[in-house]
């Protein structure tokens, strides 16, 4: 594999994803084989934000492994609490650990931090922004069952403004061929514009609806997901879009007897508890295979070379992206770096548009 750090999933290319998904498969079907293959190897998550699955994810994947792990899962705990910038957190960290794994809540903070890193950068999720390894999963995942992962009819349900795994699952799913995305949320909630518009230029086929009811019956894949009561400005905001989304036996009735129903979890009350045992619920599952696909991943990336100091950035006069929520916004040294994808240019942080 050619990358070096994992922030987005179209990093990648797809034939390197191709070659991730099958030794995942290889170490879920033999997992003995694999024990040595992290000897030695130390990995640092730095979770700024709270998190069970991903976490422990990637935790066990390295000790299984054969490595050891180092971090923090309360910043507080950390000197972070003493105001540590990101960039001095990590240039340490990278000095002591072969791998970073980092959850932050701002946006971008995963790019920023592989700026000065020695060792590769894993993104754990980034404010409301992306989650690739959360994408790995869900790909993994309906591949298993669907045998593919091009030609399918998927919907997205609930908070599609904040879920970081929508964001990224959708981008990911628009580069395989004749998929078909319906979006299913409140017109408060609906997906970024930054995200529309990229799936719009890649020329997907996308509707967008308010009720379960209207689409579930075509869909081959439902991927709920839990309104983020933590990105929202004040509890009343959330009040307002909470419980709006349920999937129930009923609407369970309507659905094709082979639709895959993916979860990233946690799960609050977007899917009646009964439904747990239909077999075609298969979150916990899909938890399960993140765990694979991160031993793939973490097997892969670690070990590549280890870089010296990074290049000494010109610092920006001033604030340059007008997402708040950016971390060029919160952490003043950045330098200013853009992208262009298709045809605007985006702040690489971010992604969102630079006028
Ligand atoms: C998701 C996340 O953190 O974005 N959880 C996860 O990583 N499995 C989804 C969520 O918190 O709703």
């Amino acid at each position: 594999m050619k990358i070096r750090n994992l922030i987005d999933f179209n990093d990648m290319t797809l034939d390197e994803w191709e070659e991730l998904c099958t030794l995942a498969f290889r170490i879920k079907k033999s997992p003995a084989e694999y024990r040595d293959v992290c000897k030695g190897r130390i990995m640092a998550t730095l979770f700024y934000e709270p998190s069970t699955r991903t976490q422990m994810s990637f935790q066990t994947a390295m000790m299984r492994l054969g490595g050891k792990i180092i971090g923090f899962s309360d910043p507080n705990s950390s000197s972070v609490s003493k105001g540590e910038t990101l960039r001095d957190t990590v240039k340490i960290v990278s000095a002591y650990a072969d791998i970073v794994v980092i959850r932050h809540p701002i946006e971008g903070a995963a790019y920023a931090s592989s700026l000065y890193s020695h060792v590769p950068v894993i993104n754990a999720g980034d404010g409301g922004h992306l989650h690739p390894t959360q994408t790995l999963t869900d790909l993994m995942t309906i591949s298993e069952l669907k045998g593919k992962t091009s030609g399918l009819t998927i919907g997205c349900c609930g908070d599609l403004l904040n879920g970081r795994t929508v964001h990224s699952l959708l981008r990911a799913l628009m580069r395989f061929e004749g998929n078909r995305f319906v979006l299913i949320s409140t017109p408060e909630l609906r997906l970024p514009s930054y995200v529309v518009d990229e799936l719009t230029a890649n020329g997907c086929e996308i509707k967008e609806v308010s009720t379960l009811e209207e689409c579930i019956g075509e869909l081959d894949v439902l991927y709920m997901t839990r309104i983020q009561r933590e990105r929202f400005r004040s509890p009343e905001e959330y009040a307002r879009q909470a419980g709006v989304y349920r999937l129930t036996s009923d609407k369970m009735q309507l659905a094709k007897a082979d639709l895959a129903v993916l979860h990233p979890l946690p799960k609050v009350d977007e899917i009646a508890f009964e439904l747990d045992d239909d077999p075609r619920c298969v979150y916990f599952e899909q938890a399960e295979n993140g765990m694979f696909i991160r031993m793939a991943l973490v097997a892969r990336l670690v070990g590549a070379e280890r870089t010296g100091r990074a290049p000494a950035y010109p610092l920006p006069e001033k604030s340059f992206c007008s997402n708040p929520r950016c971390i060029s916004n919160h952490e003043k040294y950045l330098p200013y770096l853009t992208k262009a994808i298709d045809g605007e240019v985006r702040c690489h942080y971010c992604d969102h548009e630079i006028k």
